[in-house]
């Protein structure tokens, strides 16, 4: 079954076609991120604006890409939400236009789930039950539980900023530019991880997330040490954003670890666009004995359409299919906040 996967939640205008929910066929993303890069985040207006501009080209690109014909495509996914009201709505129209013109069904994905599901791209294997999953994303963190296929139990989330948001937060105090993980993460790799120490984080549950913490830290050190106005490749710049890095992944995964142990999971599985971070790759992989850990190919790990091709293969497998008068869902939830599991 050949899916064709539109994605524009955020600031990138992004289309693919995956065969049976694994191989991909093509993948086509026009990021905005200069546009945006001028105001420091992303301007929803500006987005929207940007999306209406590209989608076409991106739509036209990623069938042409794949080598097939408008009428090879058996559904047409697209992200339902969450994310941007204006954003959403331009592809959420296109898939519209697209699905009633072709006679297909089309499947409305929840964003996390596509970035889930990113992790069976390019992959033989599926998922092992149960899975953790470690959401890491510019707009959440989160620990999931999937039992089953589309079964999905808070187990953690975050209590005030998301990990991406954190990173990003801290890049824009050091002086670092937007998005500030990938500027982090750079920085980061020639500096020492251990020369400089930030506040313990302590939350009331154990398995949910906290931040604030840490950017207060961030803005003190700014403060004290001038760090905003050091050049980019100074040394210890790098140390300092080695240790940040290296404090905020320590979060993830000691909570992710302990999660994976207490709910005695087959698997653990990261996703969003924090899982492209090269210290949370690397210190995933300490995960207990006997816990598998997948992480997204790192191309598919920011968002993309191929990831919500992905998503909507299996749930139109599942015979889950959306009707035409659906409307984005902006704040859409993957779980009820109120589930936290025991
Ligand atoms: O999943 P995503 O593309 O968009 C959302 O759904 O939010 O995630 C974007 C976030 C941004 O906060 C960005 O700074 C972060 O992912 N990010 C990274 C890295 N690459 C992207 N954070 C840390 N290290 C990276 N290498
Ligand atoms: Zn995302």
């Amino acid at each position: 079954m050949l899916v064709f996967g539109i994605e524009s939640s955020c600031d990138e205008t992004s289309a693919g076609v995956v065969i049976g929910g694994k191989q991909i066929l093509s993948h086509v993303v026009s990021t905005q991120i200069k546009a945006h890069q001028v105001y420091g985040g992303v301007v929803p207006e500006m987005a929207s604006r940007l999306h209406v501009h590209h989608l076409i080209p991106v739509l036209d690109a990623a069938r042409e890409k794949a080598g097939i014909a408008w009428g090879d495509i058996d559904g047409v996914a697209f992200t339902v939400g969450p994310g941007l009201m204006g954003s959403l709505g331009v592809g959420v129209s296109a898939a519209k236009a697209m699905a009633s013109f072709l006679k297909v069904p089309m499947i409305g994905v929840n964003h996390i789930e596509g970035h889930i599901y990113s992790n069976l791209l390019d992959q033989e294997d599926d998922f092992h039950y149960p899975v953790l999953v470690l959401v890491a994303s510019g707009g959440h963190t989160q620990l999931i539980l999937m039992r089953e296929p589309f079964s999905y139990e808070l187990l953690g989330n975050t209590l005030d900023d998301a990990i991406g948001e954190a990173f990003d937060k801290s890049a824009r105090t050091l002086g670092l530019g937007y998005p500030g993980g990938p500027a982090i993460d750079n920085i980061a790799q020639t500096g020492n991880a251990k020369s400089h120490s930030f506040p313990h984080v302590r939350t009331e549950r154990d398995l949910d997330f906290s931040f604030s913490g840490l950017k207060t830290a961030v803005l003190r050190y700014n403060q004290e040490l001038g760090l905003s106005s050091l050049p980019k490749d100074a040394p210890q710049m790098a140390d300092f954003c080695a240790s940040l890095q290296a404090r905020l992944i320590a979060e993830l995964t000691k909570k992710t670890f302990l999660a994976a142990e207490r709910y005695q999971v087959k698997q653990i599985v990261i996703a969003g666009g924090v899982s492209a971070n090269s210290a949370l790759r690397e210190q995933i992989k300490g995960a207990p004995t006997g816990v598998k850990v997948s992480m997204p190919p790192l191309k598919y790990c920011t968002d993309n359409g191929v990831m919500i091709a992905a998503a909507g293969y299996a749930r139109l497998l599942a015979g889950q299919t959306t009707p035409l008068n659906v409307v984005p869902t902006p704040s859409l939830r993957l779980v009820p906040r109120a589930v936290i599991s025991k």
